[in-house]
């Protein structure tokens, strides 16, 4: 049975099932990396203001290093007995350095521990998470140039409405995920500020020196209240916040991308290295990976639900129930990286078909609005525009035409404001060409657009080349 840290006061030992239930080494392995970058952090600050050696606070450093090796080679016996990773690391320091190592936690509680090692961990998360991001926009703009001249129709309410560009499709994702790496901009702000020094919950009697461990962990600033720290989730909630937004976008791009390369519309065919089949029925070439991407986002959106709840009711400081933050946050975050990875391939190696989208455009009456904004120009106002185009469409459907297919006689019987030059804007390709505003699916816009990104775009790093 392991001596406990905490055992002073105890005399019975704990219940092996109260350590099984209790402990969090299960899940919180994975901070060891940095657990020992704080650890570091405060030993130094420790010799500094002289509650240890420089001596020491070099051993201890050494020593943190060498744990935090053969925790990564998994020599390391992981036991509930030792509760959490601190208490694991904790005690191989003091294994390794007897009295030196039982002074490192001067100043400090696991309180402010784990909070720095939760910052640090969302820290590093966020910035990868923004060059997966980053990688992914760019496998979108890569297709730009290369689709521009491919039209196609755009719907609301999953009815056809107005023909865009492909392009138009790839740069809609594009401005989705910038907004998610400016949400995670944004919430890096306050991951940023320095817990530790909170101690467990009213700072401590010691000359400690916050400012010292919050700039050698590269943090911008030291949070103020230390009752406040010890209990401070937000930027947990802010972050899955932050992966359920990016979650709900790859859904709703995994749901286009799962009925466009289905028979019903057959606008796209996927890699078969992103592809599974049937067990059964053998033509099967089946969407998995997208409807996973689409499930998975579920789980994600959950983890904020669960942050929530956990925090809602639970009075100042630090409670036990906030152990379980953990499993929220790393689930989150592995899956949404996880979909990030794939995601990009998929999206730089689907097939266009472009003859099957060319064959059934003209289906739908996409032109529509661009005839009713060229009747607009020619001085008709837009209420009389939309009745007479409305007609008009109303007319071709009982005779199974298209607009395109009606005689100048028959257009100017509707409206005698219609000239000649009205052929120029009916069809699906001219009407997606007559799209000229700022921000519309319209080539020369789509252009404009992909140049503004190829230039945001260039100079950031990439996850692949990292
Ligand atoms: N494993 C704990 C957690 O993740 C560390 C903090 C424990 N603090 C305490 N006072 N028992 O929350």
């Amino acid at each position: 049975m392991t001596k406990k840290a905490w055992g002073g006061r105890f005399a019975a030992p704990t219940d092996s099932q109260v350590e099984a239930f209790t402990e969090s080494i299960s899940f919180d392995a994975r901070l060891a990396e940095v657990d020992v970058r704080g650890s570091k952090a405060h030993a130094n600050m420790l010799a500094d203001v002289g509650l240890i050696t420089t001596a020491e606070a070099e051993q201890i450093c050494a020593a943190l290093d060498e744990i935090l090796g053969e925790f990564e080679r998994g020599e390391i016996e992981l036991t509930p007995s030792l509760e959490d990773v601190h208490m694991h690391i904790e005690s191989a320091l003091i294994a390794r350095l007897g009295d030196t190592g039982r002074k490192l936690h001067t100043g400090r509680s696991r309180n402010d521990q784990v909070a720095t090692d939760l910052k640090l961990y969302v820290r590093d998360a966020i910035d990868e998470l923004d060059s997966l991001l980053a990688d992914l926009q760019r496998a979108f703009v890569s297709r730009c140039e290369d689709d521009l001249e491919v039209v196609m129709p755009a719907y609301t309410h999953l009815q056809r409405a107005q023909p865009v560009s492909a392009a138009h499709y790839w740069l809609c994702y594009c401005e989705k995920y910038q907004r998610d790496r400016e949400r995670l901009s944004d919430c890096r702000k306050r991951v940023n500020i320095s817990p530790l020094g909170a101690a467990a919950l009213a700072g401590t009697t010691l000359p400690i020196d916050r400012d010292r461990t919050a700039e050698a962990l590269a943090f911008e600033g030291v949070a103020g209240n230390s009752l406040d720290i010890s209990s401070d989730r937000d930027f947990l909630i802010e972050f899955a916040s932050c992966l359920a937004l990016i979650a709900t976008h790859l859904s709703g791009w995994a749901e286009e991308w799962i009925l466009w390369c289905g028979t019903e519309f057959g606008y796209l065919t996927l890699p078969d290295a992103y592809t599974t089949g049937s067990s059964i029925m053998p033509q099967k070439k089946n969407p998995d990976v997208l409807e996973l991407i689409r499930g998975k986002s579920a789980g994600i959106i959950a983890a904020t639900q669960q942050l929530y709840l956990l925090v809602k009711g639970l009075p100042l400081a630090y409670n036990r129930d906030l152990q379980e933050d953990k499993l929220a946050v790393f689930a989150a975050y592995d899956t949404a990286r996880a979909c990030l990875q794939l995601a990009p391939d998929i999206v730089a190696n689907a097939v266009l078909n472009r003859e099957q989208i060319e064959s059934r455009l003209e289906e739908g009456f996409v032109d529509a609005t661009a005839l009713m904004e060229y009747l607009i120009k020619r001085g008709v106002p837009m209420r009389t525009g939309h009745e007479v185009v409305g007609r008009l469409v109303a007319h071709c459907e009982a005779g199974h035409r298209r607009l395109a297919d009606l005689t100048l006689v028959e257009l100017q019987g509707a409206c005698a404001d219609i000239g000649e030059e009205v052929y120029d804007v009916l069809g699906a390709k001219n009407a997606a060409a007559a799209l000229t505003s700022y921000g519309s699916g319209g080539m020369g816009s789509v252009k404009l657009q992909i140049a503004q990104w190829r230039t945001r775009l260039k100079d950031e790093p990439s996850q692949k080349k990292r």
